[in-house]
């Protein structure tokens, strides 16, 4: 698998001239059209792209920027109308973090994370015997955390965007009132939750129109959200958080057991934060601070790479997977332990983004030999992922650059439709450490750091990054995938920056992911040499094949163009001109 790898990039190599060559006509014979990349996801455009899960949301924002609107604009469009065409992650109800890097060189980081509501309490999963009451958590009202998607994105855009808040929505509303075409993904999506979105009559009225979920092939229209939508065009975020939509959202996740108020929704806050930033390669990276662990751990394990000569680790080598997985496996130990709400809680962040550190756990692992993982701290269980965050990625003419990560959190979030608003509310207070010890959703063991708190916001796995390199934009990339995101995030990085391939190669490579406990090594194990992957079992890890780990959107300068990538595991586009 190396050999061959190499053999192709010296092939590559060969034809390197006729490939310029090549490259020189078509450019001069099509100055200024988005074309077709060497999978089928990507595309090179010249001035602006945009790469999200859904087509219809790349093409809005795609189209925003044509009619003059700026990176702001376009990424406000592109969250709203993924809303609608994505409903198992876009959303109105859920939150998530942003980052935006404008063409002056200024990162601004955006943290919209959802916040516990005031009447929280930190046994509020638990029955009367210390139990975890995990529907409570995952389902219905009680899941239900404070929505942070529109103020995040009201207040984005009036700093930032260019062209009216109305106008940037309304294709939104377009796709609400109008319908889309459902795609097979959607369905199965929806057949996968329909048992779920059945237990409440607004979302049966919503998902399962005609008793059943909508065909693929068919039209799916959704009036209630238009109106919604509609409403927040007009009366921008004080709608949702002070209006007819707060009350709507209040009596449904009331109805349903929980303890939302309006109070909680009047007080809600998006709050400007400090980029992590991580030097690597002639590359500056841009992360997001906690709340998300994600800047944490990538530079963690970045500064970890420091330490070490990556020469020395072939790509998807065997030594290469268990070095990756060693990392990965102490700094997601030290997430679990150390991090959460940084309102709430001191965490020792100078020692774990330390090379100190790094250089600490690059002495300990001996290849061939796994740490176990109770050897790194006190262990514990596991469940599987679901796959439902959404990431999108957005390069304007004036190279301001967007990207953001937003999520209900599982599928279809606490699968729970507000009342007649047609909006779906998340389920991210299962993101909160309900007892320590106890593995969440995602198997996530997570300490008494992130354990629940009335106004604190739970530890979130959310990594958009962007990456500049000498003083200009280089790129942007994100995924959905849980605790995967950072694992996914980290080797695509690995792949451009250590191993200069392309981005869709870098894209399209196989994955792996450790994340502490379970003591397990997810990996996609179709994408990688079996030859390879019988010397890391035979090492002694314990092996779990994976169809897929994330679902990368990204975009990265090429020369004097970008190339925008959908992750050919999911079913995203990209757009651009
Ligand atoms: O914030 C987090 O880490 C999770 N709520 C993200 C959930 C997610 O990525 C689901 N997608 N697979």
């Amino acid at each position: 698998m190396v050999e061959n790898r190499v053999q192709r990039r010296l092939l590559r190599n060969r034809f390197f001239p006729f490939f310029i060559l090549a490259l020189l006509l078509h450019l001069t014979s099509f100055p200024s059209k988005a074309e077709k990349g060497p999978h089928s996801r990507c595309i090179t455009v010249d001035k602006a792209g945009v790469a999200s899960a859904h087509r219809e949301a790349s093409r809005v924002g795609s189209e925003i920027m044509r009619q003059g609107g700026n990176a702001a604009d376009a990424a406000t469009a592109v969250a709203m109308a993924l809303a609608v065409v994505y409903p198992q992650a876009g959303n109105l109800g859920g939150g998530g973090f942003l980052l935006y890097r404008q063409h002056t060189g200024r990162v601004y980081v955006l943290d919209f994370r959802e916040t516990a509501p005031a009447a929280s309490r930190h046994d509020m999963y638990l029955d009367s015997l210390g139990n975890v009451l995990w529907e409570k958590s995952r389902l219905g009202g009680l899941a239900v955390g404070v929505p942070g998607t529109v103020r995040g994105f009201y207040h984005f855009h009036r700093k930032f965007g260019n062209l009216p808040w109305e106008t940037v929505l309304k294709p939104a509303v377009h796709l609400a009132e109008n319908g889309f075409v459902v795609n097979t993904y959607i369905h199965q999506a929806l057949r996968n939750a329909a048992d779920d979105l059945k237990k409440f009559p607004s979302s049966r009225a919503v998902f399962l129109p005609h008793g059943s979920v909508p065909q693929p092939g068919s039209r799916f229209c959704q009036p209630k959200l238009a109106r919604s939508l509609s409403a927040v065009a007009r009366h921008r975020d004080t709608v949702f958080y002070e209006g007819y939509i707060a009350r709507e959202i209040v009596k449904a996740v009331q109805q349903y057991g929980g303890i939302l108020t309006l109070d909680d929704l009047r007080n809600y806050q998006a709050v400007e934060r400090q980029p992590v930033e991580i030097e690597y390669g002639g590359y500056r990276i841009y992360a997001v601070p906690p709340p998300s662990s994600g800047g944490v751990v990538l530079k963690g394990l970045f500064n970890c790479l420091h330490a070490i000569n990556p020469a020395d680790y072939p790509f998807h080598s065997p030594e290469q997977i268990a070095f990756l997985t060693e990392l990965e496996k102490h700094y997601f130990a030290f997430r679990n332990t150390y991090l959460g709400d940084p309102d709430f809680v001191k965490m020792p962040l100078d020692r774990l983004m330390s090379p100190a550190l790094a250089n600490d756990i690059v002495n300990r692992i001996d290849i061939g030999a796994p740490i176990p993982a109770e050897k790194i701290a006190p262990a514990e269980w596991v469940k599987p992922e679901s796959q439902q965050t959404t990431h999108f990625s957005v390069i304007d003419p004036m190279e301001n650059v967007v990207s953001v990560t937003y999520t209900l959190n599982g599928n279809f979030g606490s699968k729970l439709v507000a009342g007649s608003t047609g909006i779906l509310l998340n389920n991210e207070m299962d993101d909160f450490t309900a007892k320590p010890g106890s593995p969440n959703l995602y198997g996530l063991v997570q300490g008494e750091v992130n354990s629940i708190a009335a106004g604190k916001r739970m530890l979130s796995s959310m990594s958009p990054v962007i990456v500049s390199r000498g003083g200009r934009v280089q790129g942007a990339l994100g995924s959905p995938g849980g605790p995967r995101i950072i694992t996914t995030l980290w080797q695509v990085l690995v792949n451009l920056i250590v191993y200069r391939m392309s981005l869709p190669d870098a894209v399209e490579a196989g994955r792996f992911h450790h994340q502490w406990l379970p003591d397990s090594l997810y990996i996609e194990a179709n994408r990688f040499d079996p030859e390879v992957l019988k010397t890391v079992e035979h090492w002694g890890y314990n092996m779990v094949k994976s169809d897929h780990l994330g679902d990368v959107q990204a975009l990265w300068r090429l020369n004097h163009r970008w190339q925008v990538c959908s992750d050919p595991r999911g079913n995203g586009s990209a757009d651009g001109w």
